[in-house]
């Protein structure tokens, strides 16, 4: 083909691309039944095979230490901005799911700690259900971790130390904001905030008390990491079940009462 019509046919790509691009993020909501995108073509390369993640390179054998070793790893990886962003997904009684990120505030091998207001959605929906699922994806590394388990408030004590730590414009965000709640618009928080700037000065900003941190207190952690072939790896440690036999072929003893298996990707 000749090098300017493969130009021209370049340029025109782009232009159409940017018009469905522009098209999907119109800021008029309207309703566009003829949206229909197709992205099947849409992937990036992971891992190849000089690059898997086997059992020989676990450093720990339990959850919490070869999480620190990934969540290591991803700190100190400058594109990634924001390794404690997770995924928490909670579920209504009736185990109707629902999913939002979050940052992680601390982790122990007591579990993974966020902190929320307890009225919001997510606040509710633990109230009533307290089983959480976090999710970690750190996707320059093409590694993932997925934390199940069962969650219970941290202290008051824990919580008035957090939130004394936070910025004086989130803590002051705190009380203006009863998460979740609908509001008529943008003005209600900006005159919420301004009532709460003149009650408090800087330094002396009391916890709200539907304010505080949750713990996830780990049952299973499983350690993802991804392959272009799609054959990932994926090692998971769990708690045995009562009298379960481990045979050492699909299930490995861990340390402090885990165990591990290889799970089909
Ligand atoms: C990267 C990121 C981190 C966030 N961290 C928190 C957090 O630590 N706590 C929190 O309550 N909301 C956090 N949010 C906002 C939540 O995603 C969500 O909008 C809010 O908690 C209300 O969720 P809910 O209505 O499902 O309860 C964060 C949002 C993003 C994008």
């Amino acid at each position: 083909m000749p090098a300017r019509l493969c130009l021209r046919l370049i340029v025109k790509r782009i232009f159409e691309h940017r018009i469905i691009s522009l098209s999907t993020m119109s800021t008029t909501p309207t309703s566009n039944p003829t949206c229909n995108v197709d992205l099947g073509g849409m992937r990036i390369k992971y891992k190849d095979k000089s690059e898997t993640f086997t059992e020989d390179q676990l450093q720990f054998k339990e959850p919490i230490g070869q999480f620190k070793i990934w969540f290591d790893a991803a700190c100190n990886l400058p594109t990634i901005q924001e390794p404690n962003a997770m995924i928490v997904a909670t579920a209504t009684r009736d185990g109707i799911p629902s999913a939002r990120p979050v940052l992680l505030k601390g982790f122990s091998t007591e579990g993974f700690k966020f902190y929320t207001n307890y009225e919001s959605r997510k606040g509710r929906e633990l109230a009533d259900n307290p089983n959480a699922a976090l999710v970690f994806h750190w996707e320059p590394m093409r590694r993932t971790v997925r934390i199940e388990g069962r969650v219970e408030k941290t202290s008051q004590e824990d919580s008035d130390i957090y939130f004394s730590t936070r910025p004086f414009p989130s803590q002051i965000g705190a009380h203006a904001s009863k998460q979740s709640a609908p509001i008529a618009g943008r003005e209600t928080l900006m005159i919420k905030e301004r009532e709460f700037l003149a009650q408090f000065s800087e330094g002396k900003v009391p916890r709200p008390p539907c304010w505080g941190g949750f713990i996830v207190i780990p049952k299973c952690v499983e350690f993802w990491q991804g392959q272009s072939d799609r054959l990932h790896d994926r090692i998971r440690f769990r708690r045995p079940q009562p009298n379960e036999k481990i045979n050492n072929i699909l299930v490995h003893q861990g340390d402090d009462g885990w165990v591990y298996e290889r799970l089909s990707p």
